[in-house]
């Protein structure tokens, strides 16, 4: 939890108010720990609307935006949720008004300042499905001046894993830029997440932000950071089930798969492994259990051999782990621990057997 009051610390330092996105590990028992040192939860959908309420109570806001909103949710989310930012204007004309008294009524907004170059993740990307884009935002109001009667404020989110917090800055003072009036006019301003701040992060341009924002527009202003509170302190701890050669490399066969880490597949980076030794003399191809062929997490070497039973640990692997994991092949999902500050480690959950039936409409 050092991590999570240190990024509170960086960001309330910085004139801005936190919230955990819920999207990179949505664990209750995480949640509980991190609720002390946010604002409140950030959720793009409405069971993860209705986890936030559990776990905060009374005792902080949860701010919404999902380009999946539907109609017949909007009554069960209005009693959950502080702030909706609704994600088009289509959405904003039939839905906004039904939530007239009852949230705050945001919009989410496209900069249309592309910062990350996987285009996957790129919430600027041409076509986006994300936001309103600018332009559009600004033929709008041109054309019905009274469109945005009743906005509260803005959302964006635009970044991936950036450690840089200049790109935010950029994209705030073009915001400012293009809608100076009507940012004015509102009260809060959500920057998204994206960035990886951490302890040693340069967070002047964050606070130039804030500032430009908070001083220049009188707004409050958010950021919902997600993987720079989860993704540190995960591992996955694996073991080794087998081990034999397969055109010259040994294979090491893990009992997980790269469905429980599935952001080694999505980017086909290598995931960082305790004790792995760049040329090390004993290199194994460590492949997941699943009948995918794909089912690798790449060459590994280490200065001592690996046997059946030895254990892997794949390193800051909590970001977009348990939330994505899922059931192929029927290899059961893994065992969540936590560490505690006296160094003891604690059972927290593991999946049984008739989770998996459950989940495949079994009993
Ligand atoms: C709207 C929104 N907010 C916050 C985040 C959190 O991003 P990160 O975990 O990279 O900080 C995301 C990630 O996709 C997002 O879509």
């Amino acid at each position: 939890m050092d991590r999570a009051a240190h990024l509170a610390r960086l960001t309330q330092a910085a004139g801005c108010k936190l919230l955990y996105t819920l999207k990179p590990f949505s664990f209750a028992g995480a949640m509980e720990l991190l609720a002390p040192h946010v604002a409140g939860f950030s959720v793009s959908s409405l069971f993860e609307a209705k986890l936030a309420r559990r776990v905060l109570g009374a005792k902080g806001t949860v701010h919404m935006t999902t380009p999946g909103l539907r109609r017949d949710e909007l009554d069960d989310l209005a009693g959950l949720c502080d702030h909706l930012s609704f994600n088009s204007l289509s959405q904003w004309t039939t839905l906004s008004p039904l939530l007239e008294g009852r949230a705050a009524r945001g919009l989410r907004i496209n900069p249309q300042l592309s910062l990350v170059s996987d285009e996957r993740y790129n919430p600027c990307r041409k076509h986006s499905k994300l936001g309103v884009p600018l332009p559009a935002l600004e033929a709008a109001l041109a054309a019905t001046p009274g469109l945005l009667e009743g906005l509260t404020g803005i959302h964006f989110h635009t970044n991936c894993d950036s450690r840089d917090l200049a790109p935010l800055l950029a994209t705030v003072r073009r915001l400012v830029d293009r809608l100076g009036g009507p940012l004015k006019k509102l009260s809060w301003v959500n920057l998204g997440g994206g960035y990886m701040y951490g302890p040693k992060a340069d967070t002047a341009p964050l606070a130039e932000a804030v500032e430009l924002l908070r001083e220049g527009c009188g707004v409050e202003v958010f950021i919902e950071p997600g993987a720079a509170f989860a993704r540190s302190p995960g591992r996955i701890v694996a073991s080794v089930i087998d081990l034999f050669d397969s055109d010259g490399a040994t294979v090491a066969v893990l009992d997980t798969t790269v469905n429980h880490l599935p952001e080694v597949f999505e980017y086909q980076e290598p995931p960082d492994v305790a004790g792995a030794v760049a040329g090390g003399p004993h290199a194994y191809l460590l492949a997941g259990c699943s009948c995918l062929a794909g089912d690798v997490f790449g060459t590994h070497a280490f200065n001592e051999p690996l046997t059946v039973g030895s254990q892997v640990v794949f390193e800051d692997a909590g970001a977009y782990t348990m939330p994505k994991w899922h059931w192929f092949n029927g290899i059961s999902l893994p065992s969540v621990y936590a560490l505690t500050p006296q160094g003891r480690v604690v059972l927290k959950k593991s999946y049984e057997y008739h989770e998996f039936e459950t989940h495949c409409g079994g009993r």
